[in-house]
């Protein structure tokens, strides 16, 4: 199929961008590089084989957009493109429904002047808020508590409302539980700016000496050794769940919500250990207080990507480890994701 990645240069757009492309689909990446570099152009071509076509445009540029979708003759749209921290929404709210929601509208505009009704959203766990049981399923209720988990959410009502309109729209809402790891070349992978807000590229900066040491935001959660437990899953198997979703698209119309998620926790001290054993070197840390607005655990149920779109997570924990320090490492990590 010929399909357009908003946020395609991005850390999971990448990833998928390699996965799709090497599945036989046409890509299009259009991004307008706030949190990429067009070095990853050359990184995808080195891994594929194929120069990805790029197209440097803001989802809130209708018109470039419209003229992408028709000049590529785009039949389906993942979009990934948005802004993702939770502290910063919290900062600069207005910036994240710009991009996030006036994005996805501006996006949804486009495409049905050209007639292209076929979406991947990328949704968050985010928008379950803290869980009310476990694991988490799709008809687990919605609780957003920051302006990031609520910008997801209003495009999820959004796509809804527009699938209920018009039964020609075929839409996949995915819901990403704690992506990590990174492609096995070493090219692609997470690579934020400044300090990482998340775990696993905080443990990769501290394992390569970049950053002194781990703070482990509390240790009298009610878990296995008290520490906070999460799903993370790999971004190649993450990336495998956009080409399944992809696949569905084509047999069905209508609107569909499903985690993508392993189904399996693992606390944070867990994680340290996976990776000092991955990479041979050891995590200083020290316990700290709890993060606010964080839960004890979070894990999904990955049931209903199963039995719809027929795709498990297959990739382990060491694996996650393994790629994260390759990519921390090697060449992938001196550049921008
Ligand atoms: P990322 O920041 O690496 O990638 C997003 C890409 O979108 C970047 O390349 C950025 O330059 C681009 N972009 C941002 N605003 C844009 C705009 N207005 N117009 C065009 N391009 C724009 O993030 P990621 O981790 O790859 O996340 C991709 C999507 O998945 C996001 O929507 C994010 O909210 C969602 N998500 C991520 C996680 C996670 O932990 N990484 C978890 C759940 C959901
Ligand atoms: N943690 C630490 N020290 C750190 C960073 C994190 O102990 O320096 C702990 C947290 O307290 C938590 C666990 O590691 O227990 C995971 O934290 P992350 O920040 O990596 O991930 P979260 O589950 O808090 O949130 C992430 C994204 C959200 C997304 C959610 C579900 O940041 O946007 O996963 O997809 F919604």
């Amino acid at each position: 199929m010929d399909l357009l990645l908003t946020g395609g240069m991005g850390y999971i757009g990448s990833h998928a961008a390699v996965v799709l492309t090497q599945a036989g689909h046409r890509v299009v990446l259009y991004d307008n590089l706030s949190n990429s570099a067009q070095v990853m152009v050359e990184r995808l071509e080195r891994i594929t084989g194929v120069p990805p076509l790029f197209v440097d445009g803001d989802v809130r540029d209708t018109d470039r957009l419209r003229h992408t979708l028709r000049h590529h003759a785009s039949e389906a749209v993942i979009h990934f493109a948005g802004l993702k921290v939770v502290g910063e929404s919290l900062d600069i709210p207005l910036d994240y429904y710009a991009n996030n929601v006036q994005g996805s509208i501006s996006l949804l505009q486009a495409m049905r002047e050209v007639g292209t009704r076929a979406m991947v959203f990328s949704s968050s766990a985010n928008v379950y808020g803290e869980p009310r049981y476990l694991p988490v399923d799709e008809a687990h209720p919605t609780g957003v508590t920051n302006p990031y988990g609520r910008t997801k959410l209003q495009v999820e009502e959004i796509l809804h409302d527009l699938a209920r309109s018009d039964p020609a729209w075929r839409i996949v809402c995915l819901r990403y539980f704690n992506p990590v790891g990174a492609h096995e070349s070493g090219l692609i992978g997470e690579n934020p700016q400044g300090i990482p807000n998340n775990l696993m590229p905080y443990i990769a900066q501290v394992a390569t000496g970049k950053l002194a040491e781990l703070r482990v935001f509390g240790n009298d959660y009610p878990t296995l050794d008290g520490t906070g437990v999460r799903d993370f899953i790999h971004v190649m198997d993450l990336a495998e769940g956009h080409a399944s979703a992809v696949g569905y698209l084509r047999e069905h119309a209508g609107w569909q919500v499903i985690n993508l998620g392993t189904g399996q926790g693992y606390s944070v001290l867990e994680m340290i250990r996976a990776f000092e054993a991955a990479s041979g070197r050891r995590v200083p840390y020290r316990i700290a207080p709890r993060r606010p607005g964080d839960s004890a655990s979070c894990y999904a149920n990955p049931e209903k990507a199963r039995r719809v779109l027929n795709w498990t997570a297959r990739r382990t924990l060491a694996q996650m480890c393994a790629t994260t320090w390759a990519f921390h490492s090697g060449a992938g990590g001196k550049g921008a994701a």
